[in-house]
C-alpha cells in the first residue's frame, strides 16, 4: 500500500515553474534544477500538470500525443531524468492523465474527421442540422458544447474548448488505448496519477436538452463511471499507487465510492464545493463576498462524512485553475503573512492529503493584471467577451477577471527579487507581479518567520503525528462564523486547531483551557501557552496538542 495518508503533495505547473533555457517558458530541466528546493519542503510526491505534445490551447490539457513530450518543455530523456532525480530524493512523480478528451489534433480525432468509422466511434458524434446542436449543453469555457463538422454532417461533443473533443468511453477500444498510456508511464517509473475531470467520462445513453441547467447533471458522475474506473485501475495494476481524481460538480456519495479502498477505484478525490462559496448563485463570473458559514459547513460535512464512510479527501486551496488563496480568503495587504499562514494551517491539519500549489508556500498573490492583453487563458478570454456581451463594462469585466481568472494562479514562480523573479532570463510568457521583490523563495528561505518556513513546519508536523495523519475529526465553534476550528483525536491524543478568518479580534464563545496542552505551531509566535484562552487575534491560527 502506498502512504498517501502521511503524504503531502506538491503541484507544479511546468509552464510557470522555472525556465532553464531562456525562452520565457518553464520546462522540465527547470523543474530538475529545483528538486532540492521541493525536497526541502518535506513533500513526498510531485504532481505535474501535463507536458505532453499539445497545441496548448488549454495549456496541455488538450493532449495530441499521450506518450510524447512537448519539445517546448523538453525531451523524453529529460522526463526520465526528472523521475530518476526525484526518486533519488525520495519523491515520487504523479502524472496528469487527461482522459475525458483529447486535442482535436490527436491522430484519433484527425482520422475521425477524415471519416474513418473506427475512430469516429472514439468520440461522441451526433447527426444533426448545421444550425441545430443535438442538445443545449454548454461548454465549461462558454458557448455550446457541440461543434458541427460539415464534411461529416455531424456534431461532436466538447465539454471544454472546441479543440478538446470528448472521448467515447463506452467504446472498449478507447478504454484499452487509455490503459496503454497508464502502462507506458508506469513502466517509466511514475509513482502515481492525477486523473483530470475523471467523473465526466461516462456520458448518458440518451442526450437530451437540459431545461434547468447547462447539461452537467447528465454527465457528472455518469452512469458507468465507477465501472470504468474499476476496470482502468484493475487492468493497469495501479490499485497500490497513489491516485487522485479531479471531480467536477460531484457529490459526497460518489466521492465515497471513488475513494473507499474496498471499491478499488482511487486513493482520493478533489472536489470544489468549498471554492464556490464566493460565487453568486453558483456563477463564477458574478462576484460575491465569501460565505464563511457555508465554507465551514461544507468542510464539516465532507470531512466527517468521508471519515464515517471510509473515503479520503484531497485537501487544498490552490491549483492552476484557482485564484491565489491569500488574495481570495485572506488579506493580502495588512495581514498578508498572518492570513497566508492561517489559511495554510486550516488545510494542513485536516483529515486528508494536503496539496501545495507552487508559490502558495510563499504567499503568492493574484498578479493584478489590468488589461485583457495580459491574460492568456482560453476560459478567461472567452468569458471576457461573454461578460461584455452580457452588458458589463470593460472595467467591470476586468475587475471580475482580476478575481476569477485562472491566470491568477499561473503567474511565474517567484524565485528571487531579480528582473524576472529568477524564473527566466527573458520576458516570461505571462506577467510577473511587482511583489516578487519581497515575496520570493530566496528571501523567505532566509527568514525564520516566513510563510515558506511555516509551510515546512506544517508538512513536518503531519509526518511526526499520527493523530494529524489519521485522527478522527470533529468541528468546533460552528456557530461562530469567523472561527474555523476543529479537533483531531487518536488513541487518547488530541490536536485542537483554532483559526480566525477575520481581520478583527474574536472572542471565543467558550474558553479554551490550555493547561496541559503544547502549542505545536502558531502564526503569532505565541510561545508557551498557559491558562485560559479566549481571544483570537486577527487571522490568528493556533494548533494545540494534548
Ligand atoms: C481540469 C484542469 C483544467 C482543464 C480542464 C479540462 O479542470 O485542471 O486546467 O482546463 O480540466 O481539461
Ligand atoms: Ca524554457
Amino acid at each position: 500500500m502506498n502512504n498517501f495518508k502521511q503524504s503531502t503533495i506538491y503541484q507544479i505547473y511546468p509552464k510557470s515553474f522555472c525556465d532553464s533555457n531562456g525562452d520565457g517558458i518553464g520546462d522540465i530541466q527547470g523543474i530538475i534544477s529545483k528538486l532540492d528546493y521541493i525536497k526541502s519542503l518535506g513533500v513526498d510526491y510531485i504532481w505535474s500538470t501535463p507536458f505532453f505534445v499539445s497545441p496548448l490551447n488549454d495549456n496541455g490539457y488538450d493532449v495530441e500525443d499521450y506518450q510524447k513530450i512537448n519539445p517546448l518543455f523538453g525531451t523524453m530523456e529529460d522526463v526520465e531524468e526528472l523521475i530518476a532525480r526525484a526518486e533519488e530524493r525520495g519523491m515520487g512523480l504523479m502524472f496528469d492523465m487527461v482522459f475525458n478528451h483529447t486535442s482535436t489534433r490527436h491522430e484519433w480525432f484527425q482520422k475521425a474527421l477524415s471519416g474513418d468509422k473506427k475512430y469516429m466511434d472514439y468520440y461522441i458524434f451526433k447527426d444533426g442540422e448545421p444550425d441545430m446542436p443535438p442538445t443545449n449543453w454548454q461548454s465549461k469555457f462558454g458557448g455550446s458544447a457541440w461543434e458541427y463538422v460539415p464534411s461529416l454532417k455531424k456534431w461532436y461533443l466538447h465539454l471544454f474548448d472546441v479543440t478538446q473533443a470528448d472521448l467515447n468511453w463506452n467504446n472498449p477500444d478507447v478504454r484499452e488505448e487509455l490503459k496503454e498510456v497508464i502502462r507506458f508511464w508506469k513502466e517509466k517509473g511514475v509513482k502515481g496519477f492525477r486523473f483530470d475531470v475523471v467523473n465526466l467520462i461516462s456520458k448518458p445513453k440518451i442526450f437530451e436538452n437540459d431545461t434547468i441547467g447547462d447539461g452537467r447533471r447528465f454527465y457528472s458522475d455518469g452512469p458507468h463511471v465507477h465501472e470504468f474506473l474499476k476496470e482502468l485501475v484493475a487492468d493497469t495494476g495501479i490499485e497500490d499507487m497513489i491516485t487522485v481524481g479531479e471531480m467536477s460538480s460531484t457529490s459526497l456519495e460518489h466521492c465515497v465510492k471513488y475513494s473507499n479502498p474496498d471499491e478499488k477505484e482511487l486513493s482520493m478525490c478533489f472536489n470544489f464545493h468549498h471554492l464556490k462559496v464566493d460565487y453568486k448563485d453558483g456563477n463564477k463570473w458574478e462576484l460575491m463576498d465569501p460565505d464563511y458559514q457555508r465554507l465551514k459547513e461544507l468542510f464539516e460535512t465532507w470531512q466527517t462524512e468521508m471519515e464515517k464512510e471510509n473515503g479520503w479527501n484531497a485537501v487544498f486551496w490552490c491549483n492552476h485553475d484557482q485564484p491565489r488563496i491569500v488574495s481570495r480568503l485572506g488579506n493580502e495587504k495588512k495581514y498578508w503573512k498572518e492570513s497566508a499562514k492561517m489559511l495554510a494551517t486550516c488545510i494542513h491539519m485536516l483529515r486528508g492529503t494536503p496539496y501545495i500549489y507552487q508559490g502558495e508556500e510563499l504567499g503568492m498573490t493574484n498578479p493584478g493584471y489590468k488589461e485583457i492583453c495580459e491574460y492568456r487563458d482560453v476560459e478567461s478570454i472567452n468569458y471576457y467577451h461573454i461578460l461584455l456581451e452580457s452588458g458589463k463594462t470593460k472595467e467591470e469585466a476586468l475587475e471580475i477577471l482580476g478575481q476569477r481568472s485562472r491566470d491568477n494562479g499561473r503567474s511565474p514562480m517567484q524565485w528571487n527579487s531579480g528582473k524576472y523573479a529568477g524564473f527566466s532570463e527573458k520576458e516570461p510568457w505571462i506577467g510577473i507581479p511587482v511583489n516578487h521583490k519581497y515575496i520570493n523563495v530566496e528571501d523567505e528561505d532566509k527568514d525564520e518567520d516566513s510563510i515558506l518556513n511555516y509551510y515546512r513546519k506544517l508538512v513536518d508536523l503531519r509526518k511526526q503525528y499520527k493523530v494529524i495523519q489519521d485522527g478522527s475529526i470533529e468541528f468546533l465553534f460552528q456557530e461562530q462564523t469567523e472561527v474555523f476550528a476543529y479537533k483531531r483525536s487518536l488513541d487518547g491524543q488530541e490536536v485542537i486547531v483554532l483559526n480566525n478568518f477575520s481581520a478583527r479580534e474574536i472572542l471565543l464563545a467558550e474558553v479554551i483551557s490550555c493547561t496541559g496542552y503544547e502549542c505545536l505551531i502558531s502564526n503569532y509566535n505565541r510561545g508557551k501557552l498557559e491558562g485560559d484562552w479566549k481571544v483570537l487575534r486577527p487571522y490568528e491560527s493556533i494548533v494545540l496538542l494534548k
